[in-house]
């Protein structure tokens, strides 16, 4: 079937299971939660923008190194979004079904309560990335602006109020990234990190990654990967950019955006910034998860 991507129109934010959703990523929900994980598998979790392509990118590079697949199949498809379905384009359930790479990498940015109970049951790897929610909302602000199968973003004031208020795509941050560390405390194969320590030193990050994944790799190969992935390079890769992707409109910005820690400070007002923080506080006061908004 032939695919007209002017015919998608952004969706509308509902309550799914007490989570805010839009339907590109509920309405193949039976099938999501029936899907069979197998234990090799690793699933990569993350609320969007958190870094998700970065970590899908050096899994891929750490797994299946530089062969004909890096440069002619993009990180999309060799990391299938496990819950998207848009019409006439397939569903990324079906897409991880169909892989046949060992292991299978699997990116999926469910609140932990949602991921199929397969994964748990099959006892798979689970890298969970998380990024402090002042970058993290800054980059989810420019990435519904460009891409059509997102709600419109509206005002960046009224936006930040929306992303404390928790009704985002995929639902609160706050209950996200608490919700997965809580999980890692049950889980003890559940890998934590944070965008913020992969710009400090991504080298030190991929060594963590190798043994929580078993994986041996030479100095060499690791410093490949380590310089592979950097965001200049990962900018200029059509097959890691997105810029293959069809509901993305690059020309109002690009995936590849900033890749910084501190963005925020380019959009934030310091009367927003104080707002925010006084809400940031109450919101995470029981929390042990640390952010960093500058290094
Ligand atoms: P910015 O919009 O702040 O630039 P995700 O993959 O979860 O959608 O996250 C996208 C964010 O990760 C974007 O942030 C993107 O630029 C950033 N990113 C992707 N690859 C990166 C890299 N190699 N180094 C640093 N940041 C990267």
């Amino acid at each position: 079937m032939s695919f007209d991507p002017h015919k998608i129109s952004r969706p509308e934010i509902f309550d799914f299971h007490g989570v805010s959703m839009t339907h590109f990523f509920t309405d193949n929900w039976e099938n999501i939660q029936n899907f069979q994980a197998r234990p090799d598998d690793i699933l990569i979790a993350t609320y969007p923008k958190a870094g998700t392509t970065w970590v899908s990118y050096i899994l891929d590079l750490l797994y299946f190194g530089q062969t004909e697949r890096q440069t002619s199949i993009p990180i999309f498809e060799r990391v299938p979004f496990l819950e998207i379905i848009v019409p006439s384009f397939g569903s990324g359930k079906d897409q991880a079904d169909n892989l046949l790479t060992s292991p299978r990498l699997i990116k999926t940015h469910f609140p932990f309560q949602f991921v199929p109970k397969s994964f748990w049951e099959q006892n798979c790897r689970i890298v969970y990335v998380a990024r402090n929610a002042k970058d993290n909302m800054v980059s989810y602000f420019h990435f519904d602006r460009m891409n059509k199968i997102q709600p419109e973003p509206g005002e960046w004031s009224s936006y930040i109020q929306r992303f404390m208020e928790g009704k985002m795509v995929f639902g609160s941050w706050y209950d996200h990234v608490n919700g997965w560390w809580k999980k890692k405390q049950t889980y003890s194969k559940l890998h934590y990190m944070f965008y913020e320590d992969l710009i400090e030193d991504t080298g030190r990050e991929i060594d963590k990654l190798c043994s929580f994944l078993g994986l041996s790799r030479s100095v060499e190969e690791k410093k490949r990967v380590t310089s592979g992935v950097q965001f200049d390079n990962m900018k200029k890769d059509d097959m890691a950019n997105f810029s293959t992707n069809f509901v993305m409109d690059f020309k109002i910005s690009p995936f590849m955006r900033k890749g910084k820690v501190g963005d925020w400070k380019n959009h934030f007002t310091v009367a927003q910034n104080e707002q925010f923080d006084e809400d940031y506080k109450k919101k995470m006061k029981n929390s042990t998860l640390q952010f960093r908004t500058e290094i």
